[in-house]
């Protein structure tokens, strides 16, 4: 099928890619010329593992293209797909701006023929019927440019249909993710829009590109607009609340001296629980969790409900960012003046993303208490990126990280964590000391190493 991807951020060329792998003729759009130059030439200007080499397999095989050209890109899409970024603004609400603007693009180049305008953006519930409205918006305001000021326009003789396809990608497994989908999710009140998407889709529900060929097909659940823009929200706002209970569950754990590690296991077993997002640490943060959690207490709040239970999801998540800070306080009493240093900036391993990272967090309270901060992160080690860390050394390997620290804090669970000469690093350190921020570690070797292990509700 043709495809066009307006947006090239993290989902839209994640998308356009896989989609142009599993076989479809794709136009990716972005009005970033020097970006555009970037992907042109086959390099993805994100992080993400096995991206840049799908990209450059389907350039070479002339299934996708990149250009700042949206009037092209709709005329050659009969599915086109929104997936422009919406920032939270202060107060939590989403910025939909950028959505405004390419909905009314679209309308400004729709040509004739059917075409499926699908929302990947994660959009304020009831977006849907707003984002047909700025389209049609968009064909008038171009009817009314080619007809003459003034002049009398005739029905405008375009056929389309809005469809919710929320996406549920990890950073750092996207394309892995995409290929190996739970279900699929299609909220629209059209079947022909539905019939087509269930059509791009096949490959992937037959699970063609899947890791198991033999699995089960993919489940594709079929709602309404506005349930299909709720899954999204409630399914991340479910997993930040679960971490945050976990969380909840750690800091009792560690006044009645009981293992989160085990409890975990031991509820995680009840299939009505499930073993998933139950790691305890530092909490949790991105461009996701954060973002779309505050928008949902926001929206129920513009609606007159007060959703109690998220906003203390958020609060207790604010409260464990600061956990590393307060055993840090227990174990080397006073702060000032000491040096700690990170392992891992990043919200997560395998990305260098550091939207919303809890490091952030952990680096502002250091160097308010007076605390030197020094870090290593695999990727934003290597990469020399600074994402505004300005209160930070940032070291280019462990043990230089570890020379003349008072104590370390794992932040992120890179699995490189798993394998650093910790005898080697214990002995550069004025105390040899280890807060594991997200229990990653094993105790007994790091102990034996010559450190002193503190971990989170353990
Ligand atoms: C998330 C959702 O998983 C994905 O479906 C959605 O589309 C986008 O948001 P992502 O933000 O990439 O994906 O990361 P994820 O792996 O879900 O982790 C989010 C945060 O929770 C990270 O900071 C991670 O460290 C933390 N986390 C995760 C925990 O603290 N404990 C856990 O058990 C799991």
């Amino acid at each position: 099928m043709r495809v066009c991807v307006i947006g090239t951020g993290y989902v839209g060329l994640v998308t356009g890619v896989c989609l142009s792998h599993i076989g479809h003729d794709v136009i990716c759009v972005d009005n970033n010329e020097e970006k555009v130059k970037l992907m042109k030439s086959g390099q993805s200007p994100i992080f993400e593992p096995g991206l840049s080499e799908l990209m450059t397999a389907c350039i070479q095989e002339g299934r996708i293209e990149f250009t700042t050209d949206l009037a092209k890109g709709v005329e050659h899409g009969e599915i086109l797909f929104i997936a422009v970024g919406t920032p939270p603004l202060p107060t939590g609400e989403s910025d939909t701006r950028y959505v405004e603007a390419v909905a009314r693009g679209i309308g400004a180049h729709l040509n004739s023929g059917y075409k499926v305008i699908v929302n990947k953006s994660t959009v304020p519930i009831g977006s849907g019927d707003w984002v047909r409205m700025i389209v049609m918006d968009g064909v008038l305001e171009r009817q009314v440019a080619t007809a003459g000021g003034g002049v009398a326009v005739a029905e405008p003789d375009v056929a389309f249909d809005v469809v919710s396809n929320p996406e549920f990608l990890r950073e750092g497994c996207a394309v892995y993710d995409t290929f190996n989908p739970d279900r699929i999710v299609l909220g629209s009140n059209s079947s022909r829009a539905i019939s087509m998407m269930k059509e791009l889709y096949a490959p992937i529900v037959a699970r063609q590109f899947a890791e198991d060929k033999s699995g089960p097909t993919v489940p594709v659940v079929v709602t309404d607009l506005s349930s299909a823009e709720m899954v999204k929200y409630a399914a991340n706002a479910f997993l930040a609340t679960k971490i945050s209970f976990i969380n909840e569950v750690a800091n009792i754990c560690d006044r009645v001296g009981a293992d989160v590690t085990q409890v975990a296991k031991g509820i995680g077993l009840d299939s009505r629980i499930g073993g998933k997002f139950l790691q305890a640490g530092i909490g949790w943060g991105g461009s996701c969790f954060p973002k779309d959690v505050a928008a949902l207490v926001h929206t129920a709040d513009d609606y007159g409900y007060e959703a109690q239970l998220l906003k203390a999801a958020v609060s207790v998540n604010d409260r464990q960012r600061l956990i590393a800070v307060e055993k840090l306080q227990q174990v080397l009493k006073i702060l000032k003046g000491k040096t700690v240093g990170l392992l891992g900036l990043t919200f997560k391993p395998d990305t260098d993303d550091m939207r919303d990272a809890p490091a952030l967090t952990i680096i502002e309270h250091l160097t308010r208490l007076g605390t030197k901060v020094k870090a290593y992160d695999p990727l934003v080690s290597q990469t020399g990126m600074r994402h505004g860390l300005s209160n930070v050394i940032v070291e280019t390997d462990p043990e230089r990280l570890a020379d003349g620290c008072d104590a370390l804090v794992l932040v992120t669970d890179w699995s490189q964590f798993k394998t650093l000469d910790y005898t080697k690093m214990a002995t550069l350190m004025n105390s040899p000391i280890l807060i594991d921020g997200r229990n990653y570690l094993d105790q007994e070797a790091i102990e034996k190493a010559g450190f002193r292990y503190v971990g989170i509700g353990r």
